[in-house]
This record gives C-alpha cells, sequence and structure tokens, in this order.
C-alpha cells in the first residue's frame, strides 16, 4: 500500500504535521485517535478510564486495520502507542512508507506540561514517565521508519519539506 504514515512519541507533532503534510500533498488525512474518538463517541481519556488500556488497544488496531484496506492515498498520524503494540507491526508495514518525528525528551516535556489529555502520562513525575517509555518505544520506532526527522526548532514548512524530499 502507498500510504504516508506519521509515528513518534506523543507530543511530536504527528496530527499537526500530518495535516499540513496532507493539505500539501492534496491527500486525505486521517488520525487515528480522533477517529477512534468519533467512533466511540468518547475522548481517549474517557476510553482509557471506562475500558481501561487493554480496550483502548484493541480499538487502535481494529481501526488500524479499516485504514490499511483503503485503497486511496492517505495521510495517517497514528497513536505514540500504536506502533509499539506487536499486533500492529505486521499491518503497519504493509501499510506504505512509515515517517518517524523525532524530538528530544526535554522539548516533549516543554510540550507535554499541563496537558492532561493523555492517559499514559498521569500522574507521578512527566520527565520520569516521558524517559522511561521513551526508552523502550524510540528503538521500535526507528526499526519500523522508512526514516526519521528531527522535528525540534523546525517550522512546519521546513519538516514539511524534509519530508517530502525524502519521500518524492
Ligand atoms: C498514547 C498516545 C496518544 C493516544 C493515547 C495513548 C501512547 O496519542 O493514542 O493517549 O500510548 O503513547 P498521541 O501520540 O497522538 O498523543
Amino acid at each position: 500500500m502507498n500510504h504516508i504514515v506519521l509515528i513518534g512519541f506523543m507530543g511530536c507533532g504527528k496530527s499537526s504535521v500530518g495535516e499540513k503534510l496532507a493539505e500539501y500533498l492534496d491527500l486525505p488525512f486521517i488520525d487515528t485517535d480522533l477517529l477512534i474518538e468519533e467512533q466511540e463517541k468518547m475522548s481517549v481519556n474517557e476510553i482509557f478510564e471506562t475500558f481501561g488500556e487493554a480496550a483502548f488497544r484493541k480499538k487502535e488496531t481494529e481501526t488500524l486495520q479499516k485504514i490499511a484496506g483503503q485503497k486511496e492515498r492517505h495521510v495517517i498520524a497514528v497513536g505514540g502507542g500504536l506502533p509499539v503494540q506487536t499486533q500492529n507491526e505486521e499491518i503497519l508495514k504493509e501499510m506504505g512508507d512509515i515517517v518517524y518525528l523525532r524530538a528530544d525528551t526535554g522539548e516533549l516535556v516543554k510540550r507535554l506540561e499541563g496537558d492532561t489529555s493523555r492517559p499514559m502520562l498521569k500522574g507521578g513525575n512527566l520527565l520520569e514517565k516521558i524517559d522511561s517509555l521513551k526508552k523502550v518505544r524510540e528503538p521500535i520506532y526507528v526499526k519500523m521508519a522508512s526514516f526519521s526527522i528531527d522535528t525540534v526548532d523546525l517550522p512546519f514548512e521546513k519538516i514539511i519539506e524534509k519530508i517530502v524530499e525524502k519521500l518524492f
């Protein structure tokens, strides 16, 4: 398949970059979290609170399977935990180009401070949480991606330019 899939840690800019990249390439854009929220008529927070993380991960996989079946090329931003679930690995690999949007931990802490929309970061010390999740996830993102783009200190236009340069 021919999709462009953006992966990376919470706060790395997948949704904002994805929306702009889709606009630039004149392709439809999908954000898996938004799609799940629309389908369930609940926020990601509410899904975690009501049904737990495992149920959310199941919905992510179901959503990914549906998107993967679409013939028209899409730009897709997936939740930060999605590529880490082994059941999604094969589906993602078949989907097209996978782009890892990288940001360092200090920058992520700045961006995610005060955020209440992400259940995985609730409670405890934000830096420690990000650090320990990132240690596990980053090698998986890198392994899975066709290429990585550093997003720190880059305006959206530059990030888009870099992605397009690598893709075409
Ligand atoms: C998650 C990331 C979130 C969302 C959910 C779980 C994660 O998406 O899917 O809160 O485990 O990293 P974003 O990466 O878009 O914030």
